[in-house]
């Protein structure tokens, strides 16, 4: 490794004053990053997905309803890896992922945020962040270094802490960074679960209900930060009941019902489906 290489203060320089690095946003070339095709998943008698098929285009904000039960957070475990799926497959950055591992799939760019352990709310939001998986994808940020070269690990550690407070002057919660984590209100929560996300340099990120339990104010800032990274590249896939939200924030809906999708398009093809509407109502309201 040259002299240059293992300069840190080279790598400092090179994030520039913005918010957030964006060298580090997503390399996907990809059109349709994620692809389901037919998935299929049943518990007993239940069948949760039942051949949901969809796609969600590279670098949107992409909508992921449906009524009670409909099988959106199976379907976010099936892609995820959390679940295997009893048929059908899916496919991130044209690789069929099906089957594989979260962490697999997490290296590969494709990540859900997950609620802070019980076991982590006794660790401040720094040690957290620490703590984070971190993506094991190419040299692009944490480049690979042998262990036991005792001056490279440092020189690992430093850019990870550089990185965590990047991510942590991103969401607004670096003057947090020592509080514990099991004082965080829910909304700080929901920053720190997607600062951890982010950590680990994905391409996609799937948000199932992230703002459930969050005041209205943390939700905005939320909602602003995750429109400035879909501006970097980013995509997601939002599951949320709040229609509103939904509607003024997602350029794509997808509609799921019964473990199928049952209609997609605009939030205006959306609000106006009579099937949609048919869907949510079920009856009552
Ligand atoms: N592990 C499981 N074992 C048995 N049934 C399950 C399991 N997980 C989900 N289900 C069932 O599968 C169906 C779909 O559930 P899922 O949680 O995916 O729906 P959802 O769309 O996320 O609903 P919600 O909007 O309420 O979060 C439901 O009938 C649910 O009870
Ligand atoms: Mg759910």
């Amino acid at each position: 490794m040259s002299e240059t290489d293992s300069n840190p203060e080279t790598e400092t320089e090179a994030f520039g004053s913005a918010p957030i690095d964006t060298s580090s946003g997503p390399d996907t070339t990809a059109e349709f990053p994620l692809q389901v095709d037919g998935l299929r998943k049943s518990f007993g008698g239940i069948t949760a997905v039942d051949g949901a098929t969809f796609q969600v285009e590279s670098g949107t904000l992409t909508g992921l309803i449906g009524p009670n039960g409909a099988g959106k957070s199976t379907t976010f475990n099936l892609i995820t890896g959390m679940l295997k799926p009893d048929t059908g497959t899916v496919t991130f950055n044209d690789e069929d992922i099906t089957g594989m591992e979260p962490h697999e799939i997490a290296n590969k760019g494709l990540v859900r945020t997950f609620q802070i352990a019980r076991e982590l709310e006794d660790m401040t939001v720094l040690e957290n962040m620490m703590l984070a998986p971190k993506h094991q994808r190419g040299e692009k940020l944490w480049r690979s270094v042998l262990p036991g070269v005792r001056g490279e690990v440092i020189e690992q550690e430093e850019e990870l802490l550089e990185r965590v407070w990047e991510v942590l002057e991103f969401f607004e919660i670096d003057h947090i960074a020592e509080e514990y984590a099991g004082n965080l209100s829910g909304g700080q929560r929901k920053l720190l679960e997607m600062a951890r996300a982010l950590l680990t340099d994905p391409d996609m990120l799937l948000l199932d209900e992230p703002f459930a339990g969050v005041n209205p104010s943390l939700e905005k800032r939320l909602l602003t930060h995750i429109h400035e990274l879909r501006e970097q590249g980013y995509t997601f896939l939002l599951v949320e009941h709040d229609m509103d939200l939904i509607m003024e924030n997602c350029e794509h809906v997808i509609v799921l019902h019964q473990g199928r999708v049952l209609t997609e398009g605009t939030p205006a093809d959306i609000k106006s489906n009579e099937e949609v509407i048919e869907a949510y109502l079920g009856g009552n309201v």
